[in-house]
This record gives C-alpha cells, structure tokens and sequence, in this order.
C-alpha cells in the first residue's frame, strides 16, 4: 500500500508512535506546546542540515517524518537524546523534536514524507 491513513487522536499529546510505510517506520509525533516553542525558536545557523521547524511541518502540533537514521539507517529511539527528540543507539546521532539532526555522526534532517491533513482527525502519508 502506498499510503498510509492516520487517526490522529490515537495519539496523545507528548507521544511519539511508529508506523510501518512503504517497508520503513514511519514517526508521527504529537508535540507539545513547550516543544513546539522550543523548536520554533531554534537559531538555524548553528544547525548542520539547516531548516526552520515550520519548513518541515504543516501543523506545529505534529511532526511527520521517517524513522530512518540519515547515518547509516537505524531506527532512532523516540524522546531520547540531548535534544529531546530522537536518539539514534547505532553510532550516537541525536535529533531535536523537529527530527533535524544537532548533534552525532548523520549529515541530513530524519526526512518528511509527503502528507496532508484531510480533517482535523487524519493524517494521510504518501
Ligand atoms: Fe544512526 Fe549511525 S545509523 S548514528
């Protein structure tokens, strides 16, 4: 299947959950509203992979991105790491809660599939 349809309220406020798309964990992350902030607030020349948190979401509520490590492709652990993002255990990469790396060997931001909201209710990816 090619895409993949999310309910949205299955997911509270603070939780990260994993899906399986397209043969790849998919993050859907619900944000609160202090990393929400946080992450707006980001000065994004001091990041490798530089782009602000609204260029990689469509509601700041929620980040969309694939659970890929852009290092060598582990799964990263989810509200874990310096940044309290995602923690990669393979070799150390740490992402912030926008999923853009800052610290540890990856080069790219966890990419953000394709998506759109068809109602307040549902994400569809892909
Ligand atoms: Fe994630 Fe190497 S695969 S840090």
């Amino acid at each position: 299947l090619s895409k993949i349809e999310i309910k949205l309220s299955d997911i509270p406020e603070g939780k990260n959950m994993t899906f399986k798309w397209r043969g790849k964990p998919l993050f859907v992350r619900h944000r609160t509203e202090k990393e929400i902030s946080a992450e707006a607030d980001v000065n994004i020349a001091e990041l490798r992979d530089p782009q602000h948190d609204k260029d990689r979401v469509i509601n700041p509520s929620w980040v969309i991105v694939l659970g890929v490590c852009t290092h060598l492709g582990c799964v990263p652990i989810a509200n874990a790491g310096d940044f309290g993002g995602y923690y990669c255990p393979c070799h150390g990469s740490h992402y912030d809660a926008s999923g853009r790396i800052r610290k540890g060997p990856a080069p790219l931001n966890l990419e953000v599939p394709y998506y759109e909201f068809p109602d307040d209710e549902t994400v569809v990816v892909g």
